[in-house]
């Protein structure tokens, strides 16, 4: 079983190829919260890195999940280049549950807060054809139940940029604020929130205080209405992984 947790579709594009051909079941990490994985022998955590550690989302899914602590655990990490302390916090997570994590690995992939620092996430579909490999090698390495742990030691600027008073600085950097002139309240945004953390008041949407920051929102809207970075929302530098339609996103 491979739990995912996805904003605009990087995350769950790998989890599906990696379960494909080890013939596993993709679920999201919302859904395992209420699903019976006690008889999995193998268990997957496939998720991005966001401000150098793992979303605030996943860090708050892990200790509600029930692991079973005989299955051979993986997990695989989506980064625009590095991994920083996602791992690291993620196996401390799961070792607070007697879970123990067996392999890990990370892919790099176009990085979904470029736009909020004015760069576009869609010219760096060439990751793509440049990491393709790296599945390969990593579905050949978990069908053959290999133990190795890669990019899982601890980073300190990775903890110091996640933790008090400099952690609220940076996240507000890539914060959704909706911008209500051209907000026409088209539900979107409030479907495509994983965290269920944006609704609609007299025909605006309005972004409540439990935000991951994956940026759905931002790159979804119809109309360039949700804005990050302090920046306009550009049409063309909105991104979502290109076999992941806002269909496959939508948890409810
Ligand atoms: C708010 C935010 C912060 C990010 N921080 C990092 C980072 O620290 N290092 C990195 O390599 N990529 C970073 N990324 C890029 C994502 O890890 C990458 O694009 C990921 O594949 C997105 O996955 P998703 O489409 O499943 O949400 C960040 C993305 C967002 C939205």
């Amino acid at each position: 079983m491979i739990l995912y947790f996805s904003g605009t579709g990087n995350s769950l594009a790998i989890a599906r190829k990696i379960a494909e051909p080890l013939g596993e079941q993709v679920i999201s990490m919302y859904d395992a919260l209420t699903a019976d994985l006690s008889g999995e022998k193998r268990i997957g955590l496939v998720f991005p890195t966001y401000w150098l550690d793992a979303p605030l989302a996943v860090k708050a899914l892990i200790p509600r999940i029930v692991f079973p602590k005989d299955a051979y655990t993986f997990v695989v990490i989506t980064c625009g280049a590095q991994t920083n302390n996602a791992v690291w916090t993620v196996r401390r997570l799961l070792k607070r549950q007697g879970v123990n994590v067996d392999y890990c690995h990370k892919i790099r992939v176009p990085d979904t807060s470029a736009l909020a620092f004015g760069r576009n996430p869609n010219d760096q579909a060439w990751k793509f054809g440049k990491f393709a490999g790296r599945q390969d090698t990593i579905v050949a390495d978990l069908a053959a139940g290999k133990h190795q742990l890669h990019f899982a030691g601890f980073d300190p600027l990775g903890w110091l940029l996640n933790a008090g008073s400099l952690a609220k600085k940076s996240y507000r950097l890539t914060t959704p604020v909706v911008n209500t002139d051209r907000c026409i309240g088209c539900n979107t945004c409030v479907r495509v929130c994983p965290q269920e953390n944006i609704v609609l008041s007299d025909s605006k949407a309005h972004i409540g205080d439990n935000c991951t920051l994956c940026l759905g929102c931002v790159h979804f809207c119809p109309h360039q209405a949700v804005e990050v970075g302090n920046r306009p929302t550009h049409k063309d530098y909105q991104y979502h992984h290109p076999q992941i339609k806002l269909k496959d996103l939508l948890l409810r």
